[in-house]
């Protein structure tokens, strides 16, 4: 089997961090025959200056016919010079909606190896393994109407549209109920049904869809101001998190304190599986440009790398890739690698090359074990 990937670096961190991910694929393709074809293409507010366009239009076609898309990361000073219609046309929500990857998986990984740096207790950290399933097509990101306009009254209005149909929480909930049956786990439902309509529609609609059709997963619904709390006063409780797109997001950044740093958390974005099976894939870490550190080589690649690890798994069908690649991460962080943004109490720092050197290490060893 072969695949093909496009790699978009994007701008501030993103290339830093997407090379040490390409490296580490480097190594699946000598060392354990991983057939993979990487075309990079130029993304963002440099690509913007260069060639006149954020993506150009092709790129963009060929988005949805590549195995896998890894992203880098997007946003940051250099786009106060790009003009708004230009931004809008090679956003990273356009291009969401364009893959049509509905479903962003973001998994938390409570790290032991970690335990000295993580703000939350070792307990309260071990054993975490949760699955933030995050409606990623839909709801306010993309609700209309929306706009800042003049009202009547001279004042300015700012208004968007929290708005789910029906058929697209059926989707996302049978994403999510499928996924915590695979787990053979349970699931959390988030909303905020006490007070928004739209969200009660989504609580009725989850409710229904697991009692006719996955009456085997135990569902829980939770409010999305307590599940923040419960994130981290007991992280262990959770496995597959469903949420909407902005309370995905947030709660995806919360558990990133889960994780030690949102340096480590990786995601991927799935499409519906056509007739063979396929889904567009759109894999990238979740912190970030981070202009503040760009450039200075810090920055820790290990969200890129592990976002690599969900591609090898679920695009290029390669779990025993992927689980020495993750074995490979937590070996490195034993054995002590880290970027500044995980080093708590330890004296040496690993840049974002010295870090994928680790991992890379491990690898080796791994595979000669
Ligand atoms: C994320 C990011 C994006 C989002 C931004 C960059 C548009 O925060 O992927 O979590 O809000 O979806
Ligand atoms: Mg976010």
């Amino acid at each position: 089997m072969s695949f093909k990937m496009i790699v978009l670096p994007g701008d501030g961190i993103g290339p830093e961090v997407t090379a040490e991910a390409v490296r580490v694929l480097e190594w699946f393709r000598e060392h354990r025959g991983l057939v993979v074809d990487v075309r990079h293409e130029q993304y963002g507010a440099a690509a913007y200056h260069q060639q006149g366009a954020i993506i150009t239009d092709e790129v963009m076609a060929d988005l949805i016919a590549v195995d896998a898309v890894l992203f880098g990361a997007t946003g940051g000073p250099e786009f106060d010079e790009v003009p708004m219609a230009a931004r809008r046309q090679g956003s990273l929500l356009r291009i969401r909606r364009h893959m049509e990857v509905f479903a962003n998986l973001r998994p938390v990984i409570g790290y032991d190896e970690l335990a000295d740096t993580v703000s939350l207790k070792p307990e309260a950290i071990h054993g975490v393994d949760m699955m933030i399933v995050r409606e990623l097509n839909g709801g306010i990101y993309f609700g209309t109407p929306r706009g800042v306009a003049q009202s009547p009254n001279g004042m300015e209005r700012g208004v968007n549209t929290l708005v789910y149909e029906t058929p697209e929480i059926e989707r996302i909930a049978r994403f999510a109920f499928d996924l915590a049956k695979q787990r053979g786990g349970h699931m959390h439902s988030i909303d905020k049904s006490n007070v928004l309509e739209c969200h009660q529609l989504w609580r009725k609609v989850v409710t229904r869809v697991g009692a006719e059709e996955y009456s085997e997963v135990p569902l829980e619904h939770m409010i999305v101001d307590n599940c923040a709390m419960q994130v981290i006063r007991d992280p262990k409780q959770f496995d597959v998190m469903l949420a909407d797109n902005m309370f995905g997001d947030i709660l995806s950044d919360l558990a990133g304190a889960i994780s030690g740093s949102l340096g480590m958390l990786p995601s991927a974005s799935l499409s519906v599986a056509d007739e063979n099976g396929r889904r567009r894939a759109l894999y990238e870490p979740v912190h970030g440009s981070a202009p503040d550190i760009a450039g200075q080589g810090i920055a820790n690649p290990l969200g890129a790398i592990l976002s690599l690890a969900m591609a090898i798994e679920l695009s290029f069908h390669s779990p025993d890739d992927a689980g020495i690649l993750r074995q490979a991460v937590r070996s490195a962080l034993a054995a002590g690698a880290r970027t500044p943004d995980i080093q708590g109490g330890h004296p040496t720092t690993a840049g974002t090359t010295e870090m994928t050197d680790a991992v890379l290490h491990e690898l080796h060893r791994l595979h000669d074990m």
